[in-house]
């Protein structure tokens, strides 16, 4: 018997596994509701025959997607996706996103750019009226961390959000290493009044490889209630 949130997660991925058709190229997000996810398309190839191939978003979902049947390719493989279907740690009216609590957002951003269509998966938790309450996760080049750092938080005080202290990710005692052998700073914003230029800004900085707004790239969520409905936005 699941929990409430994880059958809200399984629900909007059930639901989500629908936009899959047969031979598409199919963009696999990464963390727990993206999780059931592969897991409903692998049962869907190998008891009802579905043909599809698979583009991971980090080593952690390439390795279920394996585990449960479905062929894996590359990106530089596939060169474009009919769809992507990822998880998100927040989504707002707008359906733009934070995401990379699970630091895969480098990965995911360069996927679901390259979809023709974005669907996100989430419980109805991670529904906001304004994004920032969950850490934004930035992704940063280890050489000069402290200095990238130092330039963000000097950044953000001219910019429309509450919070300007930020955090290396730990894993354990040491620093996260994300799949392309970089550390993540959680930005503690708790409101980003102007995601659009925040997410440009902090773009521009050295050292900064890429953060976790994506705006304008969800074209759909697929939002999971814990008694197992199931609501569409887009
Ligand atoms: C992974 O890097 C993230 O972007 C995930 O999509 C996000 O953290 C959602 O994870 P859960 O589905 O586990 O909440």
């Amino acid at each position: 018997e699941l929990s409430p949130i994880d059958k809200a997660k399984f629900v909007a991925a059930k639901r989500a596994a629908d936009f899959v058709e047969d031979g598409m190229r199919v963009g696999l997000g990464t963390g727990s509701t993206a999780a059931w996810l592969v897991r409903c398309l692998g049962e869907m190839v190998r008891d009802e025959g579905l043909k599809i191939k698979g583009v991971p978003t980090s080593t952690r979902t390439a390795e279920l997607a394996r585990d449960v049947g479905i062929e894996v390719i590359s990106l530089d493989e596939a060169r474009w996706l009919d769809l992507t279907i990822d998880g998100a740690d927040e989504f707002d009216g707008d359906l733009n996103l934070i995401k990379g609590g699970g630091g895969a957002l480098l990965q995911e951003k360069i996927v679901a750019t390259a979809s023709d269509q974005m669907v996100v998966i989430a419980d109805v938790g991670k529904e906001v009226e304004t994004l920032g309450n969950f850490p934004l996760p930035v992704e940063v080049i280890p050489f000069g961390w402290q200095t990238t750092q130092a330039l963000i938080e000097e950044t953000l005080i001219s910019m429309d959000v509450l919070g300007r202290t930020s955090t290396l990710r730990m894993n354990g005692d040491t620093p996260f290493i994300t799949d392309e052998g970089n550390h993540i700073l959680d930005l503690h914003l708790n409101r980003i009044g102007n995601a659009r230029q925040l997410a440009l800004v902090i773009n521009q900085m050295p050292g900064v490889v890429e953060n976790g707004l994506f705006i304008d790239i969800c074209d759909t969520v697929v939002i999971g209630f814990g008694d197992g409905r199931v609501e569409l936005r887009d």
